[in-house]
């Protein structure tokens, strides 16, 4: 099990998920779902190497290690903090 604290709120989740649909219940906006619009861009804050790597998505976005598009995001377990 590995959890996310979006805005510190705390929500688990099974290790090797996408982080997309527990964004969208925190109300993290999304619009294309498919790593082109940027809508869903967060910032981590901590445990960015508890993700997975950047998709191809994500670096054609410009985005690195601390800013994700959370559309993309797998999180592999542990812990990690994100803002948006
Ligand atoms: S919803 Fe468009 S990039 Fe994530």
């Amino acid at each position: 099990m590995a959890k996310i604290f979006i805005d510190n709120i705390e929500y688990n989740v099974k290790d090797q998920t996408q982080i997309a649909d527990v964004c969208e219940k925190h109300g993290i906006p999304f619009s294309c779902n498919s790593g082109v619009c940027g809508t869903c861009q967060i910032e981590v804050l901590e445990g960015p190497d508890n993700l997975a790597e950047l998709n191809q998505e994500e670096k054609d976005m410009a985005m690195d290690r601390n800013h994700r598009l959370a559309c993309q995001c797998v999180i592999k377990s542990g812990i990690v903090k994100v803002t948006y």
